[in-house]
C-alpha cells in the first residue's frame, strides 16, 4: 500500500481570485495536518480545474488510481508543483516555506465551468472516494463555496469551507481571508494620490473591487480618511445624488478644503447598464456639476485601483487568520468529523453549516454602522 494514502490525506483546493492569506492558509492547513496529527495534505493545482484534469488523465488511461497515488507520493512538493501533468501535488514541509508573506495562491487557481456539469462532477467524486481522501478543503469566496456545497451534498466526503476573497461579501463571515491585506493596498494608493489631489486641488475618485459588495470601500474609506465612499448597497446613483456630492465638495471647499478623496464600489451602477468604470462615471458627472458651480477651477480626475488591491504581502491579520482558520479546519476534521460547514470568524472562531443563513438585518446593521461612523469622521 502506498504510505501516504494509508494516512488517508486531506485535499486542498482553491478556487476564483485570488486573495493575500490564502498561501499563508495553504501551509498552516499542511502544516497542523503533519505537525498535530500526521496527516498529510495534498493540494490541487488550478482548483476545481484540476480536479477535471486529473479526471482526464484517468479516463484516457493515461494513470490509474494506484499510478496517480504514486505519481504524488515520489513527486512532491516543488517536484509535483513543476511537473507538466501533475495536478494533485503532497504539500511536504519545504513547499510551503515561506509562503507565510507571500501573496497569491501557490496552488494557482482557474475558473472552471466542467465542474458545473452534473456528469463530470459525479466522476470527479468517484475519483475523489477510489483515491480515498479523508476530507476536502475549498477556500474561495461564493463561487467556490458554492461548489464545495455541491460536493459535500453529493460527495459524502467531509468538505470544509475557508472564506477567501478581499470582496468581504460572504455574510457568513465577518471577515474573509485578505481583506485586510486588500485594505493596507488601498490605504497605500489613497495616500499616494492624495499627495498629487494636493498638489493640484483636485477631487480623485479611486474605484474599489468589491463586486456588488460596498464593504471593501466603505472600510478603505474609513482607514485612508477618504471623505466619501459610493457603495452599490445605497442604489443606483441618480443624476440628483451627484449633484448633492458636487455640492457637499463644493461646500467643503468653500470651508477651505482644498481637495477630496472619493472612492466608489466597482459594483455601483448609475442605472441597470453596466458601466465600463463607475470611478469614470463619476469624475466626469462631478466634472461637469463643477463647472456651473462656484468653484468652476475644480477639477476631477478618475483611477480604477485594480488588480494592486489584490496582491503583494498579506496583512499580519490576515497570516493571523489563516492560521486559526487552518486551526478551526483540522478541529473539524480530526474532531467533530462536522462535513458542509465553512470556518467562520463572527464574534469568535466558529463552523457555521453550508445552509446557515445569517441574520442579513444583523449584516445591513454592520454596514450601517460603518457607514455612519465614515459619515461623523468625514464630517459631511
Ligand atoms: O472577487 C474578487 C474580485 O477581485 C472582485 O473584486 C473583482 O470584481 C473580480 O474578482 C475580478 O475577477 P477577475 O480576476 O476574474 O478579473
Amino acid at each position: 500500500m502506498n504510505p501516504l494514502f494509508e494516512k488517508r490525506p486531506v485535499l486542498i483546493a482553491f478556487s476564483g481570485g485570488d486573495s493575500p492569506g490564502m498561501n499563508p492558509f495553504m501551509r498552516a492547513a499542511a502544516r497542523l495536518g503533519g505537525n498535530l496529527h500526521d496527516v498529510p495534505v495534498i493540494g490541487v493545482m488550478e482548483g476545481y480545474a484540476g480536479l477535471v484534469r486529473t479526471l482526464a488523465r484517468l479516463e484516457s488511461g493515461e494513470v490509474t488510481l494506484d499510478s496517480l497515488r504514486e505519481e504524488i507520493l515520489h513527486r512532491p512538493g516543488i517536484f509535483g508543483f513543476h511537473a507538466k501533468n501533475q495536478h494533485l501535488v503532497h504539500l511536504d514541509p519545504e513547499s510551503v516555506s515561506g509562503l507565510v508573506v507571500r501573496g497569491g495562491i501557490k496552488l494557482r487557481s482557474a475558473r472552471c465551468d466542467e465542474f458545473r456539469d452534473d456528469g463530470i462532477r459525479a466522476r470527479v467524486i468517484q475519483m475523489l472516494r477510489g483515491l480515498g481522501f479523508r476530507a476536502v478543503i475549498v477556500c474561495g469566496g461564493d463561487g467556490s463555496l458554492a461548489g464545495a456545497r455541491r460536493l459535500h451534498e453529493e460527495s459524502g466526503i467531509q468538505v470544509v469551507g475557508v472564506p477567501g476573497t478581499i470582496d468581504n461579501d460572504l455574510p457568513v463571515t465577518d471577515w474573509a481571508l485578505g481583506v485586510q491585506s486588500a485594505i493596507e493596498n488601498i490605504l497605500q494608493e489613497v495616500t499616494k494620490i492624495k499627495d498629487t489631489a494636493r498638489s493640484h486641488r483636485r477631487v480623485m475618485v479611486l474605484e474599489t473591487m468589491g463586486r456588488g459588495c460596498g464593504e471593501l470601500a466603505l472600510l478603505s474609506a474609513i482607514a485612508s480618511g477618504a471623505e466619501y465612499a459610493i457603495i452599490p448597497e445605497d442604489g443606483f446613483l441618480s443624476g440628483d445624488r451627484i449633484r448633492k456630492l458636487a455640492g457637499e465638495i463644493e461646500q467643503s471647499h468653500a470651508r477651505g478644503r482644498t481637495h477630496s478623496i472619493v472612492l466608489v464600489a466597482e459594483g455601483v451602477r448609475m442605472d441597470r447598464h453596466k458601466w465600463e468604470s463607475p470611478a469614470w462615471m463619476v469624475a466626469m458627472r462631478l466634472g461637469e456639476c463643477f463647472k456651473h458651480g462656484p468653484f468652476k477651477e475644480i477639477e476631477t480626475r478618475a483611477t480604477v485601483l485594480g488588480y494592486v488591491q489584490r496582491g503583494g504581502s498579506p496583512a499580519a491579520f490576515d497570516g493571523i487568520l489563516a492560521a486559526e482558520f487552518a486551526g478551526t479546519a483540522w478541529q473539524a476534521i480530526m474532531g467533530t468529523g462536522a462535513s458542509g460547514v465553512t470556518v467562520v470568524r463572527n464574534g469568535g472562531h466558529k463552523l457555521a453549516p453550508f445552509d446557515w443563513q445569517p441574520d442579513s438585518l444583523e449584516r445591513a446593521a454592520r454596514l450601517q454602522k460603518l457607514r455612519e461612523t465614515h459619515r461623523a469622521l468625514s464630517g459631511y
